[in-house]
Protein backbone atom coordinates (compact mmCIF):
# COMPACT_ATOMS: atom_id res chain seq x y z
CA UNK A 1 0.00 0.00 0.00
CA UNK A 2 1.25 3.33 -0.86
CA UNK A 3 0.79 6.48 0.92
CA UNK A 4 0.92 10.01 -0.17
CA UNK A 5 0.95 13.22 1.42
CA UNK A 6 1.64 15.33 -1.53
CA UNK A 7 -0.88 16.33 -4.69
CA UNK A 8 2.10 16.02 -6.73
CA UNK A 9 3.80 12.76 -5.92
CA UNK A 10 -0.11 11.17 -5.70
CA UNK A 11 -0.20 12.85 -9.50
CA UNK A 12 2.56 11.51 -10.73
CA UNK A 13 1.96 8.05 -9.37
CA UNK A 14 -1.75 8.10 -10.90
CA UNK A 15 -0.19 9.16 -14.14
CA UNK A 16 2.17 6.38 -14.14
CA UNK A 17 -0.83 3.55 -14.29
CA UNK A 18 -1.33 1.42 -17.48
CA UNK A 19 -4.11 3.22 -20.15
CA UNK A 20 -7.33 1.62 -18.90
CA UNK A 21 -6.94 1.10 -15.38
CA UNK A 22 -9.98 2.28 -13.32
CA UNK A 23 -10.06 3.97 -10.36
CA UNK A 24 -12.45 3.41 -7.37
CA UNK A 25 -12.04 6.30 -4.71
CA UNK A 26 -13.21 6.39 -1.00
CA UNK A 27 -12.80 9.85 0.45
CA UNK A 28 -12.98 10.11 4.32
CA UNK A 29 -11.90 11.53 7.35
CA UNK A 30 -10.12 8.79 9.44
CA UNK A 31 -11.29 7.16 12.48
CA UNK A 32 -12.28 4.33 9.78
CA UNK A 33 -15.15 2.03 11.16
CA UNK A 34 -16.83 -1.16 9.54
CA UNK A 35 -19.23 1.92 7.31
CA UNK A 36 -15.71 2.66 5.76
CA UNK A 37 -14.48 -0.39 4.84
CA UNK A 38 -17.20 -2.07 3.37
CA UNK A 39 -16.85 1.11 0.98
CA UNK A 40 -13.43 0.26 0.53
CA UNK A 41 -14.57 -3.25 -0.69
CA UNK A 42 -16.90 -2.43 -2.98
CA UNK A 43 -14.69 -0.14 -4.73
CA UNK A 44 -11.99 -3.21 -4.64
CA UNK A 45 -14.32 -5.23 -6.55
CA UNK A 46 -15.42 -2.86 -9.04
CA UNK A 47 -12.16 -0.98 -10.60
CA UNK A 48 -8.70 -1.81 -10.97
CA UNK A 49 -7.39 0.32 -8.25
CA UNK A 50 -8.69 2.20 -5.09
CA UNK A 51 -7.90 5.06 -3.58
CA UNK A 52 -8.43 6.23 0.31
CA UNK A 53 -8.11 9.50 1.42
CA UNK A 54 -8.19 10.72 5.19
CA UNK A 55 -8.39 14.32 5.49
CA UNK A 56 -10.36 15.84 8.09
CA UNK A 57 -11.21 18.72 6.23
CA UNK A 58 -11.31 22.30 8.35
CA UNK A 59 -14.36 23.90 6.33
CA UNK A 60 -17.13 21.92 6.52
CA UNK A 61 -16.75 22.18 10.31
CA UNK A 62 -19.23 25.33 11.62
CA UNK A 63 -18.37 24.28 15.21
CA UNK A 64 -14.63 24.51 16.23
CA UNK A 65 -15.03 21.99 18.93
CA UNK A 66 -16.67 19.46 17.04
CA UNK A 67 -13.11 20.11 14.54
CA UNK A 68 -10.97 19.76 17.28
CA UNK A 69 -12.77 16.67 19.15
CA UNK A 70 -13.10 14.95 15.71
CA UNK A 71 -11.30 11.34 16.46
CA UNK A 72 -8.16 10.90 14.95
CA UNK A 73 -6.70 7.28 14.98
CA UNK A 74 -4.44 7.39 11.96
CA UNK A 75 -2.34 4.67 13.07
CA UNK A 76 -5.17 2.19 13.14
CA UNK A 77 -6.55 3.41 9.76
CA UNK A 78 -3.51 2.84 7.83
CA UNK A 79 -3.55 -0.57 9.33
CA UNK A 80 -6.73 -1.59 8.71
CA UNK A 81 -6.89 -0.35 5.31
CA UNK A 82 -3.13 -2.17 4.47
CA UNK A 83 -5.53 -5.13 5.65
CA UNK A 84 -8.21 -4.16 3.32
CA UNK A 85 -5.85 -4.49 -0.06
CA UNK A 86 -5.74 -0.47 -0.29
CA UNK A 87 -3.74 0.34 -3.29
CA UNK A 88 -3.37 4.19 -2.43
CA UNK A 89 -3.75 6.51 0.92
CA UNK A 90 -3.48 9.96 0.27
CA UNK A 91 -3.29 11.89 3.78
CA UNK A 92 -2.68 15.55 2.90
CA UNK A 93 -2.17 18.81 5.62
CA UNK A 94 -4.86 21.25 5.44
CA UNK A 95 -1.77 23.69 3.81
CA UNK A 96 -1.30 21.05 0.78
CA UNK A 97 -5.29 20.94 -0.04
CA UNK A 98 -5.72 24.83 0.70
CA UNK A 99 -2.37 26.27 0.42
CA UNK A 100 -3.04 29.30 3.08
CA UNK A 101 -6.50 30.39 2.37
CA UNK A 102 -8.65 27.79 4.54
CA UNK A 103 -11.35 28.88 3.13
CA UNK A 104 -14.90 26.91 1.23
CA UNK A 105 -16.05 28.62 -1.99
CA UNK A 106 -19.42 28.80 -2.61
CA UNK A 107 -21.73 26.29 -4.02
CA UNK A 108 -25.45 26.82 -5.86
CA UNK A 109 -26.90 22.99 -4.91
CA UNK A 110 -30.33 24.15 -6.56
CA UNK A 111 -32.22 24.77 -2.66
CA UNK A 112 -30.37 20.96 -1.36
CA UNK A 113 -28.44 22.65 0.87
CA UNK A 114 -30.93 24.72 2.77
CA UNK A 115 -32.15 21.19 3.78
CA UNK A 116 -32.36 19.42 6.98
CA UNK A 117 -28.15 19.77 8.06
CA UNK A 118 -28.16 22.85 6.06
CA UNK A 119 -30.26 24.55 9.08
CA UNK A 120 -28.07 23.21 11.08
CA UNK A 121 -25.01 23.87 10.25
CA UNK A 122 -24.08 26.67 8.42
CA UNK A 123 -21.19 26.64 5.40
CA UNK A 124 -20.99 22.73 5.73
CA UNK A 125 -22.12 21.94 2.43
CA UNK A 126 -20.11 24.47 1.38
CA UNK A 127 -16.83 22.89 2.90
CA UNK A 128 -18.06 19.51 1.94
CA UNK A 129 -18.31 20.43 -1.94
CA UNK A 130 -15.16 22.31 -1.78
CA UNK A 131 -13.12 18.97 -0.62
CA UNK A 132 -14.56 16.70 -2.43
CA UNK A 133 -14.54 18.61 -5.54
CA UNK A 134 -10.61 19.37 -4.76
CA UNK A 135 -10.41 15.15 -3.94
CA UNK A 136 -11.88 14.37 -7.80
CA UNK A 137 -9.76 16.94 -9.37
CA UNK A 138 -6.97 15.40 -7.87
CA UNK A 139 -7.46 11.31 -8.44
CA UNK A 140 -9.76 11.82 -11.06
CA UNK A 141 -11.27 8.84 -10.46
CA UNK A 142 -13.93 6.58 -12.33
CA UNK A 143 -16.35 5.72 -9.37
CA UNK A 144 -16.39 7.14 -5.55
CA UNK A 145 -18.36 5.70 -2.82
CA UNK A 146 -20.18 7.13 -0.18
CA UNK A 147 -22.34 6.03 2.82
CA UNK A 148 -26.30 6.59 2.72
CA UNK A 149 -25.85 7.43 6.39
CA UNK A 150 -24.97 11.37 4.84
CA UNK A 151 -27.86 11.00 2.49
CA UNK A 152 -27.88 14.49 2.00
CA UNK A 153 -24.52 14.70 1.33
CA UNK A 154 -25.03 12.15 -1.15
CA UNK A 155 -27.55 13.76 -3.52
CA UNK A 156 -25.32 17.48 -2.79
CA UNK A 157 -22.28 15.84 -4.40
CA UNK A 158 -24.41 14.55 -7.22
CA UNK A 159 -25.81 17.60 -8.01
CA UNK A 160 -22.29 18.85 -7.65
CA UNK A 161 -20.92 16.49 -10.05
CA UNK A 162 -24.08 17.26 -12.50
CA UNK A 163 -23.51 21.02 -12.34
CA UNK A 164 -19.78 21.08 -12.98
CA UNK A 165 -20.39 18.89 -15.76
CA UNK A 166 -17.60 16.13 -13.78
CA UNK A 167 -17.22 12.37 -14.92
CA UNK A 168 -16.81 10.30 -11.77
CA UNK A 169 -20.14 7.95 -10.92
CA UNK A 170 -20.95 8.39 -7.91
CA UNK A 171 -21.91 5.23 -5.98
CA UNK A 172 -24.47 5.23 -2.81
CA UNK A 173 -23.51 2.35 -0.29
CA UNK A 174 -26.29 1.25 2.68
CA UNK A 175 -25.66 2.29 5.70
CA UNK A 176 -23.67 0.01 7.85
CA UNK A 177 -25.24 -0.83 11.44
CA UNK A 178 -23.87 -2.22 15.04
CA UNK A 179 -25.92 -5.11 15.97
CA UNK A 180 -28.24 -3.11 18.24
CA UNK A 181 -29.17 -0.75 15.41
CA UNK A 182 -27.01 2.48 15.85
CA UNK A 183 -25.53 3.61 12.04
CA UNK A 184 -21.95 3.09 12.69
CA UNK A 185 -20.12 6.77 12.40
CA UNK A 186 -16.37 7.97 13.48
CA UNK A 187 -18.29 9.91 16.16
CA UNK A 188 -19.79 6.95 17.91
CA UNK A 189 -16.13 6.56 20.00
CA UNK A 190 -16.94 9.93 21.35
CA UNK A 191 -20.03 8.47 22.83
CA UNK A 192 -19.72 7.53 26.99
CA UNK A 193 -21.38 3.80 28.23
CA UNK A 194 -24.21 5.38 28.86
CA UNK A 195 -24.69 7.53 25.94
CA UNK A 196 -23.92 4.78 23.59
CA UNK A 197 -26.40 2.57 25.58
CA UNK A 198 -29.00 5.21 25.13
CA UNK A 199 -28.30 5.61 21.04
CA UNK A 200 -30.19 2.69 19.38
CA UNK A 201 -33.32 4.81 20.23
CA UNK A 202 -32.97 6.25 17.58
CA UNK A 203 -33.24 3.88 14.84
CA UNK A 204 -35.60 2.02 16.77
CA UNK A 205 -37.56 5.45 16.42
CA UNK A 206 -37.06 5.89 13.60
CA UNK A 207 -38.04 1.97 12.08
CA UNK A 208 -41.64 2.65 13.89
CA UNK A 209 -41.61 6.08 11.93
CA UNK A 210 -41.02 3.92 8.88
CA UNK A 211 -44.42 1.40 10.37
CA UNK A 212 -46.80 4.35 10.99
CA UNK A 213 -45.85 6.02 7.45
CA UNK A 214 -48.15 3.27 6.50
CA UNK A 215 -51.26 4.66 7.88
CA UNK A 216 -50.60 8.36 8.63
CA UNK A 217 -49.55 11.37 7.23
CA UNK A 218 -45.79 13.10 7.53
CA UNK A 219 -46.53 15.59 10.20
CA UNK A 220 -48.61 13.14 12.74
CA UNK A 221 -45.63 10.84 12.11
CA UNK A 222 -42.96 13.50 12.58
CA UNK A 223 -45.18 14.93 15.73
CA UNK A 224 -45.30 11.45 17.57
CA UNK A 225 -41.57 11.34 16.92
CA UNK A 226 -40.45 14.49 18.25
CA UNK A 227 -42.74 12.92 21.27
CA UNK A 228 -41.01 10.30 21.67
CA UNK A 229 -37.71 12.10 22.23
CA UNK A 230 -39.60 14.44 24.37
CA UNK A 231 -38.46 13.44 27.83
CA UNK A 232 -35.44 11.21 27.12
CA UNK A 233 -32.94 11.37 29.68
CA UNK A 234 -29.86 11.33 27.55
CA UNK A 235 -30.78 11.94 23.64
CA UNK A 236 -32.01 15.58 22.64
CA UNK A 237 -33.90 15.32 19.35
CA UNK A 238 -32.73 18.26 17.11
CA UNK A 239 -34.61 17.36 13.83
CA UNK A 240 -37.08 15.01 12.47
CA UNK A 241 -38.27 15.34 9.07
CA UNK A 242 -39.43 13.48 6.14
CA UNK A 243 -38.94 14.14 3.01
CA UNK A 244 -38.78 13.71 -0.91
CA UNK A 245 -35.40 11.69 -1.45
CA UNK A 246 -34.56 14.13 -4.66
CA UNK A 247 -35.64 17.21 -3.74
CA UNK A 248 -35.25 16.55 0.10
CA UNK A 249 -38.04 18.77 0.34
CA UNK A 250 -40.30 17.83 3.58
CA UNK A 251 -43.30 15.71 2.25
CA UNK A 252 -47.07 17.73 1.98
CA UNK A 253 -48.52 15.35 0.19
CA UNK A 254 -48.11 11.76 -0.53
CA UNK A 255 -47.41 10.99 -3.74
CA UNK A 256 -47.04 7.32 -4.66
CA UNK A 257 -44.97 7.82 -7.56
CA UNK A 258 -42.24 9.37 -4.85
CA UNK A 259 -39.53 7.92 -2.53
CA UNK A 260 -39.30 9.28 0.85
CA UNK A 261 -36.87 9.03 3.39
CA UNK A 262 -36.74 9.88 7.29
CA UNK A 263 -34.25 11.97 8.46
CA UNK A 264 -33.03 12.94 12.28
CA UNK A 265 -30.46 14.54 14.06
CA UNK A 266 -30.13 13.95 17.75
CA UNK A 267 -27.60 15.05 20.21
CA UNK A 268 -25.95 12.76 23.39
CA UNK A 269 -24.34 15.51 25.19
CA UNK A 270 -22.35 16.99 22.59
CA UNK A 271 -21.91 14.54 20.04
CA UNK A 272 -24.37 14.84 17.22
CA UNK A 273 -25.90 11.74 15.37
CA UNK A 274 -27.64 11.39 11.64
CA UNK A 275 -29.74 8.62 10.42
CA UNK A 276 -32.04 8.02 7.96
CA UNK A 277 -34.59 5.06 6.97
CA UNK A 278 -36.30 4.79 3.65
CA UNK A 279 -39.66 4.79 3.52
O1 LIG B 1 -18.44 11.98 4.72
C1 LIG B 1 -17.29 12.37 5.03
O2 LIG B 1 -16.53 11.70 5.73
C2 LIG B 1 -16.81 13.72 4.54
O3 LIG B 1 -17.87 14.62 4.50
C3 LIG B 1 -16.08 13.68 3.19
C4 LIG B 1 -17.00 13.21 2.09
C5 LIG B 1 -14.87 12.76 3.30
C6 LIG B 1 -15.57 15.07 2.82
O4 LIG B 1 -14.70 15.57 3.77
Amino acid sequence: MLIFTEIKSLQQKIKSLKNGVTIGFVPTMGALHEGHLSLVGKAKKENDIVIVSIFVNPTQFDNADDLTNYPKTIEKDLSLLKSFSCDIVFTPTPEEIYADDIQSQSFDFDGLEFQMEGKFRAGHFNGVGTIVERLFKVVKPHKAYFGEKDFQQIQIIRKMVEKRKLTVQIIACPIHREKDGLAMSSRNMRLTKEQRAAAPFIYETIKKAKIQFGTKNASEVVKWVENEFQNHPILRLEYVEIADEDTLLPVETKNPTKKYRAFIAVFAGNVRLIDNISL
